[in-house]
């Protein structure tokens, strides 16, 4: 069977794809956030995961309003990036794990998921920029895309995000493969970036559930969406793509998590910006 070796959570904001472009990472601004993934990238240099899935929120580049999935698990050979208005350069194609795509929506679906499949996927910077954060270079990794809604209301509630975390974890595991798997996260931490409250940031809320993942992960599952858009921010809320992370990794006894390395750094952009490794102990 398949291993999952860990899951990976990092935020996402498109002006990192300027800065990786730029080579701004050493500069004042931006070096406390680079900085945090040096320790992960060696990880993964020891663990060389051979597929990843993806849990990320998709910003209206492959969903548009009058379209808007729940959960979407996309099974496509290859995924594209395109132009999405930041002014961020367009990136590779990054191809795609077919086998396990429809391993996990077969799994899904049998476990009751009213899932979307998406034979075509435009993936933006969400999924495209924990890759480059990652994996600097030649993108190593086959990916398996699964987007969770957190644009347009309503949202899934933290518990069922979980549900679905633990499913994929579930299929993963039993997923017919000798091949080595890892779950990314993308999205988060506290972040507002309109209306009145823009600029929103809730540092102790993000340390505590940084923290919960850990100690106590369904943790997060106790607030309603509208509470964490509350808590976090309105787009602060994509941290429950680190809760289907977290769930996927597992919560038996049997199945430990060990941290691997986290960094926290305010702001980079409007962003509270978080980075969490998790090792399957
Ligand atoms: C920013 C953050 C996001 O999560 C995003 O999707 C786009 C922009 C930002 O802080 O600029
Ligand atoms: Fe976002």
């Amino acid at each position: 069977m398949a291993q999952l070796i860990g899951g990976l959570a990092t935020s996402h904001i498109p002006a990192i794809g300027n800065a990786i472009a730029r080579g701004q990472q050493q500069e004042p601004y931006w070096k406390p956030f680079f900085d945090g993934y040096p320790p992960v990238r060696q990880w993964l240099g020891e663990q060389r995961p051979d597929v990843v899935v993806v849990f990320y929120n998709d910003h209206g580049l492959n969903f548009v309003l009058d379209k808007m999935p729940t959960f979407a698990v996309a099974a496509a050979a290859q995924y594209h990036n395109a132009d999405e208005g930041w002014g961020i350069p367009t990136t590779e194609p990054v191809n795609g794990d077919l086998d396990l795509s429809w391993h996990l929506i077969n799994h899904l679906v049998a476990k009751e998921f009213d899932i979307t499949t998406c034979q075509e996927m435009l993936v933006d910077h969400a999924c495209t920029l924990p890759l480059k954060l990652f994996w600097p270079g030649d993108c190593p990794v086959t990916i398996v895309p699964v987007a969770i809604n957190t644009v347009q209301f309503p949202l899934p509630s933290a518990k069922r995000v979980f549900a679905l975390g633990e499913a994929v974890g579930n299929a993963i595991r039993s997923w017919d493969s000798t091949k080595k798997v890892a779950v990314i996260a993308s999205g988060g931490l506290s972040h507002q970036l309109d209306g009145e409250r823009a600029g929103f940031i809730n540092k102790a809320f993000d340390l505590q559930f940084m923290d919960s993942l850990l100690n106590e992960p369904a943790w997060a599952t106790q607030f309603s969406s509208l509470e964490l858009v509350e808590k976090t921010g309105t787009q602060g809320v994509e941290l429950l793509m680190w809760l289907a992370m977290r769930a996927a990794l597992g919560t038996a006894p049997t199945q430990p998590v060990r941290e691997v390395h986290r960094n926290y750094h305010i702001p980079i952009s409007n962003t509270a910006t978080g980075l969490m490794a998790l090792a399957c102990a």
